[in-house]
């Protein structure tokens, strides 16, 4: 494996933006814009603090692929040790080409369709994490028609604020996830009479990017007291799936280190000596990658600011459009501080194509390279092809050097789906 030069990750180098020691002025140059690029040692970095912060407690990392599913960095993952949550057949089918064997991969999702429950289960995945008593009988008569026995774990949703983004919080009663608490101990007196339906484990997970440990403990202490009352009741249940959800500092505000996340799900966890499951996706993604982007013009905007117009907008980062969520930008090249007002825009035909507002940053000219930070997770993956612009290209930086990991789309691609 590389061995990173330097420090993991992005910093500045005699002013130049840098990724693991490679000037991204240098990437943007050779490998154009809009391009999202990756730290290989700051990912390894990330996915081992959860990791280690285990110690010596049994525990299975499944990496959230809905975060970032490109083939490389699930292979990277992979190689460190880790297994996946998938959230649809194609990302079962991402995992599988990406070398994840089927007892590494949990089954989640709010709407897996028949064709979906039926690949999961002839494929044998560890488990399929179950979201109603409507999908717990579609599973169930699945089994009956392929004659195996299936392990599931139930979703409870427990009705626990998560305290993120309402778009990204998914542990109140309202929220689709899940099956209440009731229902679920509704549906455990019904197992007994089901013999082709095996319970693995109690699965939550309350919502992403949350920057409190309350919400999270909470969701990990029930967890862990119904799998104990489970327990007693003879269902031999195997691990609990406490999700993922942690959240990771946009904007220099203090969010829970890894340790402190551990620590408190195990505090919570330890009583039932049951394994601890985990589905972290932005953790280990999010601050590994940076979106680069190209100014293409500058134009006044009031009295005391400009737009600048950039080369990436909410086709390429949905987030700040979609959730006003906040990603610092920067220029790659020179100081990074400055005293310029700007509204940091996208190209697309709308004025929610905003990627950030009123930002203080040094004189801008078209042609400058900005970073986005912290695009890693949830960046590329919700890429779209509005206005007809290609998927980026997708760049690793990994011991010193850069590769293209995903090239970029063209027209001929998008066109290929056409007749
Ligand atoms: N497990 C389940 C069942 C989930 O629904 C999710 C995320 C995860 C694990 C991973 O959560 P994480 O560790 O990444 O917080 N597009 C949004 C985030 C949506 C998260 C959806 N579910 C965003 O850009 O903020």
């Amino acid at each position: 494996m590389p061995q990173p030069t330097g420090p993991a990750g992005f910093f500045r180098l005699d002013h130049d933006l840098v990724c693991d020691g490679v000037p991204l002025a240098a990437i943007a140059a050779r490998a154009g814009t809009p391009v999202y690029v990756y730290s290989a040692a700051l990912l390894r970095e990330r996915y081992r603090a959860i990791d280690d912060a285990f110690t010596d407690y049994p525990h299975a990392l499944h990496y959230a692929l809905k975060a970032n599913s490109t083939l490389a960095i699930a292979r990277l993952l992979r190689d460190l040790g880790s297994a996946v949550d998938a959230n649809s057949v194609w990302e079962i089918e991402v995992a599988r080409r990406a070398g994840f064997e089927p007892s590494q991969i949990v089954f989640t999702g709010v709407g897996k369709t028949p064709a979906e429950l039926e690949c999961a289960v002839a494929l044998g995945v560890k488990a399929i994490n179950v979201e109603s008593a409507g999908e717990l009988e579609r599973l169930e008569a699945l089994a009956q028609k392929l004659g195996q026995t299936v392990r599931f774990a139930i979703r409870i949703n427990p009705d626990i604020d998560a305290k993120s983004h309402p778009h990204i919080s998914t542990g109140l009663r309202v929220n689709k996830f899940g099956v209440p608490l009731d229902d679920a101990h509704a549906l455990f007196a019904t197992l007994k009479e089901r013999p082709l339906l095996s319970l693995v484990a109690i699965h939550v997970h309350v919502g992403s990017q949350v920057t409190s440990l309350d919400p999270l403990r909470r969701a990990a202490a029930m967890a862990a007291d119904v799998s104990a009352e489970l327990l007693r009741r003879g269902f031999p249940l195997r691990y609990v799936d406490l999700g993922g959800g942690l959240g990771v500092s946009y904007d220099g505000g203090a969010v829970p280190s890894a340790s402190e996340y551990v620590g408190a799900l195990v505090g919570e966890v330890r009583r039932t000596s049951l394994p601890i499951v985990l589905e972290p996706g932005r953790a280990i993604a999010a601050p590994a990658g940076v979106l680069l982007a190209r100014v293409i013009d500058v134009k006044p905007r009031d009295a005391s600011s400009d737009f600048a117009i950039i080369d990436a907008g909410m086709t390429e980062l949905l987030r700040p459009a979609l959730y006003d969520a906040y990603h610092r930008i920067e220029p790659v090249a020179g100081d990074a501080a400055g005293d310029r007002q700007y509204e940091i825009v996208g190209p697309v035909c709308e004025s929610s194509d905003v990627v950030g507002r009123d930002r203080t940053l040094p004189a801008l000219a078209p042609g400058d390279v900005v970073a986005i930070r912290d695009a890693g997770a949830y960046g590329s993956a919700m890429a779209s092809n509005y206005n007809r612009r290609p998927l980026p290209a997708e760049v690793l930086v990994d011991g010193g050097e850069w590769r293209v990991i995903r090239r970029r789309q063209t027209v001929d691609d998008q066109l290929s789906l056409e007749s």
